[in-house]
């Protein structure tokens, strides 16, 4: 680690796990096989990074763009929500998490969203990790949320159109309460942010690795670790001034 590469671990991880599909066909499975395996992967990405100290971890587990995917593989996937859902509530409740949900959940079966309501409560005082879902969400649908909520704000009076900054449009996006991420990984060898959290992303640091997400494991995530603690961060400033000032 050079003098001004981060000491500390990130606070914030958003992950795009990409790449359960393929890790399937390769294996000449469905992808359904795939995403399956995804979700353990997941469970175990969880307590990595959990066990790291990291305050916040968001994941993207259902865009707004992959109800396009076929109709068996998205009924496949609501199950799968469902089951996990059920199955690691109760289990990352007692370990202290507290799970949320970003996104349109509208768009999802009324039965699914109940579940949802229902780990976003008993999760929702606990003191450890908290896990940030996103299921149905998209960047671009966030930032028009906001701006929906700012205008609403003015439209009532409450605040004038002068005094719209960062901060008042910020207020209104998903993840609000979260600091915004430090390390961005995505699996599965696309160097793309995919509508992910499009205005949370403007400092953050990227990691892209090509192995699938299935195949993720505490190697592959230290190694992501591994290469934030090199990064100078210098939110525009020059390498010197941090240096500096340490
Ligand atoms: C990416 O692989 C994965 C998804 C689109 C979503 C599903 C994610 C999981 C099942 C793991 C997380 C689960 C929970 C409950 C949070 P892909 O299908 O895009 O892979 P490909 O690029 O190889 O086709």
């Amino acid at each position: 680690m050079t003098s001004h590469s981060q000491a500390s671990n990130p606070g914030h991880v958003c992950i795009i796990m990409d790449g359960n599909g393929r890790w399937a066909r390769k294996k000449l499975m469905p992808r359904n096989y795939g995403h399956r395996k995804g979700v353990e992967v997941t469970r175990r990405c969880v307590e990595f990074f959990a066990t790291a100290g990291v305050d916040h971890l968001t994941l993207f587990a259902f865009s707004s763009e992959n109800w396009n995917r076929p109709e068996d593989e998205v009924s496949n996937l609501m199950t799968l929500f469902m089951q996990s859902l059920q199955r690691y509530t109760d289990e990352l409740h007692e370990q202290g998490l507290r799970i949320r949900f970003i996104g349109q959940r509208e768009a999802f079966s009324r039965k699914l969203q109940q579940q949802i309501e229902q780990t976003e409560a008993i999760t929702d005082a606990n003191p450890g990790m908290t896990l940030n879902i996103a299921a149905n969400y998209g960047g671009h649908w966030d930032i028009v949320n906001a701006a929906r909520r700012l205008a609403q704000r003015v439209c009532d009076g409450v605040i004038g159109v002068d005094e719209i900054d960062e901060q008042q449009f910020s207020a209104g996006l998903s993840l609000d309460d979260a600091p915004n991420p430090d390390l961005f990984i995505r699996t599965g060898g696309e160097r793309r942010i995919s509508n992910f959290l499009l205005w949370q992303l403007a400092y953050t640091e990227f990691y892209f690795c090509d192995c699938l997400w299935p195949d993720f494991d505490a190697r592959e995530m230290q190694l992501a670790l591994d290469a934030y603690h090199q990064r100078q961060r210098r939110y525009g400033k020059t390498g010197e001034q941090i240096e500096v000032s340490g």
